[in-house]
């Protein structure tokens, strides 16, 4: 059967529609509970959207992360899970299906990404040395400063412009990448970070082209590149439809040629294949002896890695499956989509579409509240009060504070509402542009948050807040003023 390049596809009126090229054959039933019983749940969980139940939750938009739907072919692989501690088979399919996509030798089964992060800082990070890399992400930083290391991020002008048509805002700038050999040496360059698909500024991709002069500048300078491949999937999808010279190319020949850049290549398997885990894979047998006795120490044997075996096998299927252009695509042209409505509308939101859900730009939404009333996290819970749909804050609430205590202002402010793969339909989307264009419509009613509880260290997961004033009342007795009845 031949595949779909996108599952976009051309309707009568011209329109460009996402089509869910997939059947449903086992549904989840969900709630869209009264509006009241919504803010009840907010103010329960502290203004913060990760501390919600799901028995409260219409639309989880929270992540991707351990969320996308799998296939009917990952499920029946998990029957056949070898349940041994230690030479397990469904070990070894993992191990093959990893070798073919990543185009790796040794492979290093790992609990979940950040796992992974943990072994590479702790081996590869000493103190006072710089990780340049296109952007961060949270857990990777955390592990990155608890070794020593400082997190350089020498992204492009572009990158954190909202709106933009710059297809790859997830490039690496190559001047500043030389300039840090010069400053830093090169004895002082842990390694070179790339992140597929760079999560927090939106999704935004880079393009081969970049990766290929990362690579040539690291070579230059004996440093080794080191990819997160968590969202290669769509990144090679965006190489694909973006970058001329690979328009005829398979995913899975780009796949292998980004890999081929990187010394070492790691990922979340929560979001590239679709089940939870993670690992590390690479080349050369030296990296992988300096890495394997801590893999024992921290995540279990080498053959399971803090995985269960059932995990294992889907996600030996679910790698695969990564290389479909239409499993690929699905979740990227719904994501397109829910932005260029939002955006045709008015309503900020990071442009071009990127990979992993709608980013909304809190700042441009709310611009009367300011950064240290975190207009991401405000937005997050009003969006919930009035839909029902969970999304996540990702602006400086993510952030932390400085030695003075004052919070360092995240870069952009975004409300992220994730896409996971082929989990959501159509109308549900629909539902989400509307709630969205209705709040935006509304939005001097939405006002700030203050902390009530703050941990010290990502305080995004736990920490709890509250409103500034009673700016969710007056926003629920507009809702009811214009829906009625309606949910
Ligand atoms: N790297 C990237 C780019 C990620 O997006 C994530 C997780 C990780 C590493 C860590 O992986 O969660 O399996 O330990 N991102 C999730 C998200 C949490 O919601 O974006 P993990």
């Amino acid at each position: 059967m031949t595949n779909q390049a996108s599952t976009t596809i051309k309707f009568q009126s011209g329109e460009q529609i996402p089509v869910e090229l997939h059947k449903v054959r086992i549904v989840q039933k969900l709630f869209l509970k009264p509006i009241d019983e919504r803010m009840e749940a907010i103010e329960k969980g502290g203004y913060n959207t990760f501390l919600l139940n799901t028995k409260d939750i219409f639309l989880d938009m929270l992540t991707d992360s351990g969320t996308n739907a799998m296939s009917d072919n990952q499920v029946a692989s998990m029957l056949q899970a070898d349940d041994a501690y230690a030479g397990s088979q469904s070990f070894y399919r993992m191990e093959k299906a990893l070798r073919d996509v990543f185009g790796k030798q040794y492979v290093l089964p790992v609990h979940q990404g950040r796992a992974a992060e943990n072994i590479i800082s702790q081996v590869f990070i000493k103190e006072g040395d710089v990780i340049p890399m296109n952007y961060h992400f949270t857990t990777t930083k955390e592990h990155m400063e608890l070794n020593g290391g400082k997190v350089l991020e020498i992204y492009t002008d572009e990158a954190l412009k909202i709106k933009s048509d710059v297809p790859f805002k997830g490039n690496i700038d190559l001047d500043k990448l030389k300039g840090v050999f010069e400053e830093y040496g090169k004895e002082h360059v842990a390694f070179v970070r790339m992140e597929a698909s760079t999560n927090l500024i939106g999704g935004q991709p880079f393009s081969m082209r970049n990766l290929r002069e990362v690579k040539k500048i690291a070579d230059a300078n004996d440093t080794m590149v080191v990819l997160d491949a968590s969202l290669i999937g769509e990144n090679a999808y965006f190489i694909k439809k973006r970058e001329e010279e690979y328009k005829n190319a398979s995913i899975k020949d780009i796949l292998l040629e980004m890999c081929g850049y990187a010394d070492m290549v790691y990922f979340s398997s929560r979001k590239v294949s679709s089940t939870r885990g993670g690992g590390i894979v690479i080349d050369s047998h030296d990296l992988f002896l300096k890495m394997r006795d801590l893999l024992v120490l921290f995540e279990g044997f080498l053959t399971y890695g803090g995985m269960s075996v059932r995990e294992i096998e889907a996600m030996a299927v679910g790698i695969n499956e990564t290389c479909d252009d239409t499993v690929i695509s699905q979740s990227p042209s719904f994501i397109e989509y829910a932005v260029n409505s939002l955006d045709a509308e008015g309503v900020p939101v990071i442009t071009p579409a990127g990979a992993l859900g709608c980013h909304v730009d809190a700042k441009g939404f709310l611009p009367h509240v300011p950064q240290t009333e975190y207009p991401a996290g405000a937005l997050a819970a009003a969006l919930f009060i009035i839909s029902g749909i969970r999304g996540m804050e990702r602006g400086t609430i993510s952030s932390v504070r400085d030695e003075n205590g004052e919070d360092i202002l995240a870069d952009v402010e975004l409300l992220r509402l994730a896409f996971p793969r082929r989990v959501f339909t159509l109308s549900q989307t629909m539902f989400m542009i509307d709630r969205l264009k209705w709040l935006y419509k509304n939005r001097e009613l939405v006002g700030g948050l203050k902390w009530v509880e703050e941990p010290a260290l990502l305080r995004f997961f736990m920490g709890r807040l509250t409103s500034t004033n009673d700016w969710p009342q007056k926003l629920i007795a507009k809702f009811k003023e214009d829906f009625g009845d309606s949910l």
